[in-house]
């Protein structure tokens, strides 16, 4: 990889987006084969959490072990970085002990500022702007299934939050075409969208919105969605509750897109509210192929920003 760090999918070039997935599949491949190696070994990931994760502290931590390394949780509360150390400090002193630094955390000036002062490489677990390691592993997954991201639609229905986001980074690197369906006010920052639309044109892929979403899941080969209420945002329930209710990944919406069509959440799912049971748990769910990738992505990051390193 060219990049130091995984910041945003934004500063990834569409060959480094290659090059991960192919390092996903080659160590996936051997995985699934008992075939196990070590690049890895003596090798330490200090993962700093603000935010509560299942998925993301436990595949990189998992990885880290399958790979002959160790991975260090660091709940931010427990760091001086709580009582006002900068995260410059953290970052210069991290890098003389650890090999790498995961971080989830809300504000996203954070991640680069880690990055900029690390020596080592920093990977972003998710701020209130990206994820981009989700979305690295879902467009792996689809890529699995469909064999190619070419010409495939994704139809992200809900919040135009942090999950999507990284899809409109990632769309137009890989060839894929995206539509957005958000009510009034919840619609993708500006400047995401800005620089996703320029890239689509410079891609030659499309980046759409549609208001109904019946309408836009007829021709779509993902359905995607997330929870209406992501971390941090938990004093808005009432308004986003009401806000997106028109918005349910459920059975009526599904018969409208075509049989084939692969429905996507990258967890936690509230049951009910976003998707119904019947849905996820439906024949059209890959939801939880995506959330074992997550394993296989992250260690293929890992692999390439540390692996070789001094
Ligand atoms: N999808 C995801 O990042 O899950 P966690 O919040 O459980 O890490
Ligand atoms: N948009 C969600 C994603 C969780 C993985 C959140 O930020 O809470």
């Amino acid at each position: 990889m060219k990049n130091k760090d995984l910041v945003s999918i934004k500063y990834l070039g569409a060959d480094e987006v290659q090059q991960i997935f192919d390092a996903t599949a080659d160590i996936k491949n051997k995985m699934k084969r008992g075939v196990y190696e070590y690049p890895l070994k003596n090798k330490t990931l200090g993962m700093i959490f603000q935010k509560p994760s299942t998925r993301t502290r436990v595949s990189f931590e998992a990885g880290m072990f399958q790979l002959g390394g160790h991975a260090l949780f660091l709940n931010s509360s427990d760091l001086q970085l709580k009582r006002g150390e900068t995260v410059a400090d953290t970052a210069r002193t991290l890098s003389r002990y650890v090999d790498g630094i995961m971080i989830r955390t809300f504000f996203h000036g954070e991640v680069e500022e880690l990055a900029k002062h690390a020596s080592v490489p920093v990977i972003n677990g998710l701020t209130d702007l990206y994820h981009p390691c989700q979305i690295l592993s879902d467009a792996y997954t689809v890529l699995e299934k469909r064999g190619t991201l070419k010409g495939i639609k994704v139809v992200w229905i809900g919040d135009g939050n942090n999950v999507c986001h990284s899809w409109i980074n990632l769309c137009p690197l890989a060839g894929m075409d995206l539509a957005i369906v958000n009510p009034k006010g919840y619609s993708p920052d500006k400047a995401v969208l800005e620089h996703g639309l320029s890239m689509a044109r410079k891609y030659n892929t499309k980046i759409e919105f549609i208001e109904d979403p019946k309408e836009a899941v007829k021709k779509a080969d993902v359905i995607y969605t997330d929870i209406w209420v992501s971390m941090g945002q938990e004093k808005e329930l009432a308004e986003r509750l009401t806000a997106f209710k028109e918005y349910q990944i459920n059975g009526e919406l599904l018969s409208r897109a075509p049989s084939d069509v692969m429905v996507m959440h990258c967890l936690p799912a509230h049951r009910g509210e976003e998707i119904t049971d019947e849905v996820i748990d439906g024949p059209n769910s890959i939801v939880f192929d995506e959330a074992e990738n997550r394993l296989h992505t992250q260690k293929g990051i890992m692999v390439l920003l540390m692996a070789g390193r001094k």
